[in-house]
Parts: structure tokens; sequence; C-alpha cells
């Protein structure tokens, strides 16, 4: 053997354990998913000695913050907005908040329907200029003949709750306006709303706070969550426990963005992971999460529910938010769930986020919503932004078909 073969040898077995996560059978493309897997573990691992030697390389190069090392990384990868022949696309602003606009060309008699999206990214990360939020707010706009208003909103580590949400609201309001609806052409009685993570999570927070609002007359007809973060309380649910190290949002990488929408201060996402970050006088809310009675049977198989667990009040002192139903819409009791519209949820089987969206589906049933679960069993968590992998495009035009169907 050469010296080159054992480099090479050597090399491989490093390269081998550095990425290597046992996948399960029924994962489509395994390798792509490893290398995917690959680049985000390398970006966390080069900022984390970074964060030891903040004083020697991170200050100076000043990317000392991994969240604004991805942004950075993502940014690449916005398109401008670019009208093709089917669709005029523009970026605007509505309530200051910049929005980015898909009308389709066709000429249309009536009024259209229209999709109000809020894109992914842990309240940290992307845009509606990123080319995969871009790609789906077309074909959304085609498909189904629809004004697309995909909006931006500010993002942590800059800013923090509650503006991600306020700046999604107030976009919202701005469009749910008469005069507004009538300019682009859009039925005020065929508006729904999308969102995928962070963005599931934002547009249910948006949905159950707009409905009691005063000033907005025009109701959404649908919701549609891709799968939301819905909940702040239980960072041990099953889903959490089954998937802590599944690619693309492992559990450190969930708590992070969590404990990063309210604040830098790492004492929270300290007390999250080892799930201490509730205080007593709050424990009343656990009941809203309680995945003993809210998941099925199928979810819950070998796993022990042991109650909730508390951390010191100091923490939601400081830092009120992560007990706000604005944040963790699954708090909301069931008096506000039962006014929602039509929802869709999509969930998936390799997702830590998996088990916060079967419960919503419960109990939004149970306070009697009409709800289409779609679970996907070979399906991880953000599949729809990856155009990469065919099981995006499946999922995808399942959403689309039940959004075509139901707006
Ligand atoms: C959760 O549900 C189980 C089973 O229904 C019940 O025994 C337990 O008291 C509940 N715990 C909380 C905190 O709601």
């Amino acid at each position: 053997m050469g010296r080159k073969t054992v480099l090479l040898l050597l090399v491989g077995i490093f390269m081998a354990y550095y990425v290597y996560t046992p996948l399960p059978d029924n994962i489509e493309e395994p390798w792509k998913l490893t290398g995917f897997n690959l680049i985000l573990k390398t970006i966390s691992d080069i900022e984390e000695k970074w964060r030891r030697n903040r004083a020697l390389v991170g200050e100076l190069l000043g990317i000392n913050h991994f969240m604004n090392t991805l942004m950075f990384l993502m940014s690449f990868q916005d398109v401008p907005p670019t009208s093709d022949e089917t669709v005029t696309v523009m970026d605007t602003t509505f309530s200051n908040v910049p929005v980015r606009v898909y009308i389709p060309k066709r000429k249309s008699e009536a009024l259209r329907r229209g999709l109000f999206y809020i894109h992914g990214g842990g309240w940290c990360l992307g845009s509606a200029a990123y080319y995969s939020y871009d790609i789906l707010s077309r074909r959304t706009a085609n498909r189904l003949d629809a004004v697309v208003i995909s909006t931006n909103y500010r993002l942590a580590p800059k800013y923090h709750f509650p503006n991600q949400f306020e700046d999604v609201y107030n976009v919202l309001k701005w469009f749910l306006c008469q005069d507004i609806l009538k300019g682009y052409g859009v039925d005020p009685k065929r508006i729904g709303i999308s969102g995928d993570s962070a963005g599931g999570n934002l547009a249910a927070a948006v949905t159950q706070q707009i409905i009691d609002d005063p000033d907005v007359k025009i109701k959404l007809k649908i919701q549609s969550l891709i799968y939301p973060a819905l909940q702040t309380l239980d960072m041990d649910l099953p889903s959490i426990r089954e998937n802590s190290h599944f690619p693309v949002l492992p559990k450190s990488l969930m708590v992070r963005v969590w404990s990063e929408y309210f604040t830098t201060d790492r004492s929270l996402e300290k007390a999250m992971l080892i799930n201490q970050h509730v205080p007593v006088e709050s424990s009343y809310l656990f009941r809203f999460v309680n995945w003993s009675s809210l998941l099925p049977e199928k979810f819950k198989k070998g796993h022990f529910y042991s109650g909730p667990t508390h951390g010191p009040s100091e923490l939601a002192r400081k830092y009120s938010g992560f007990l706000d139903v604005r944040a963790a819409p699954l708090l909301a009791d069931d008096n506000k769930l039962h006014s929602l519209p039509l929802t869709y949820v999509i969930t998936c089987q390799y997702d830590v986020l998996r088990d916060e969206g079967i419960m919503y589906v419960t109990r939004l049933r149970n306070a009697g919503v009409r709800v289409t679960h779609n679970h996907i069993e070979d399906g991880f968590h953000g599949i729809i932004t990856f155009p990469e992998f065919k099981i995006g495009h499946r999922v995808e035009n399942q959403y689309l078909s039940w959004l075509s169907e139901n707006l």
C-alpha cells in the first residue's frame, strides 16, 4: 500500500466517522441528506471553536455568531424578483415591512385567491428571496392562479420576540384591507395563510390573534402549517427523544433557535436543553402540551411520560416571551382554538417538531375545527425547501393539491 492510499484511507475513515448518521431504511436519497448534514455540522463546529477563541479570531472576522454565519452563507442563495412568462414578481413593502408579491399573468375575469406565505428559518434565518421560497411561491401562484404575498420579518439575533410576530401581524393586517385586496384583484372570501417551520409557528400565532382584532373584518379561509414549531414548554417529547441527532434539525439546533427567538443570553438555551426552564407557577400550562393525553398511541410507543419538570422563576421573569401564546400557539385555550379556520398540518416522522404538530391537530379537532393532517412517514424537517430531494416535490405537490381544493 502506497503512502497516498494510506492517507486516502485515513481521510475516508475520518470523513465517514464525522458525517456518519445512521438513517432509517425508508429515507430516500440518504447520501444527499448526509451531505446536507455535513455542511451544517461543519459550520456549527467551526462556530463553536470560534466562540471559544472569540477574542482571537471571532471578533476579528466579524462572524462570531453562528446565526450570522449561516445568514451570510444563505444570502448567496437569494434571488432577485424576476418576472417570468407566467408570473409578475415584485418586491415592495406592506406597513414598512419588505414583502415579495407574485401575480399570475394569465387573464382572469373573476377575483383571484390570495395566499399569505411566511418563510421558515428558526426566526433567525431565511427570506422571501431565498431561492427555494421564490420557486415555491411561483409554483403556488401558477397552480392556484392566486396572488401570493411572501413576507419578510426582522430576524434574530438582532431582533427578538415579539418583533418577528409583530412584523408578520402588521403585514397581514395591511393586506386584509378591502382596498388593498381590490388593488390586487383578490377575493376577500378566499384568502389563506401558510408557513413552514418557524413560518408555520408565525402563521399559527397570527391566525389565532387576528381573529380578535376589531379592525380586521376579513377572515382567513384556511391555515396551512408545514412542520410548524408550536410549543416551548416540553423539550422532551417522544419526537425530540427519537430525533435528537437527526440531520437538518437536531435537538441542539432546535433549542438554540427557540432560545435565540427570545434572547441571545445562552442561559435560557442551557435550561431548555435539560428541560428545566418553566417555573413552577406556570405548571398549569403543561396540560396544553401533555403528550401522554394528546398523542395517538402509535407515537407514544416505548416512551414513558414522567410529567412536567421545572426551573427557576428568574428565566421566565427575564424572558417572558417563551410562555407567551403568540410565541407558542399550542398554549392557546380551547375557546380560542374553536374559532380557527379549516386547517392543514404537515408533520414528518423524522422531525423533532413532529409531536407538537400532532398535538395541535388533536387539540384543534377536540375544539371542533376541521383539520386535514398529512403525516409524512419518510419525511424529515425542511423537505419542502429542498427541491434537491424527490420527497420535497412529492410533499409540495400534496400541499398545493390541498390548497387548490380547499382555498
Ligand atoms: C397528562 O395526561 C396524563 C394522562 O391523561 C395524566 O395522567 C396526567 O396527569 C397529565 N399531566 C398533566 C401535567 O397534565
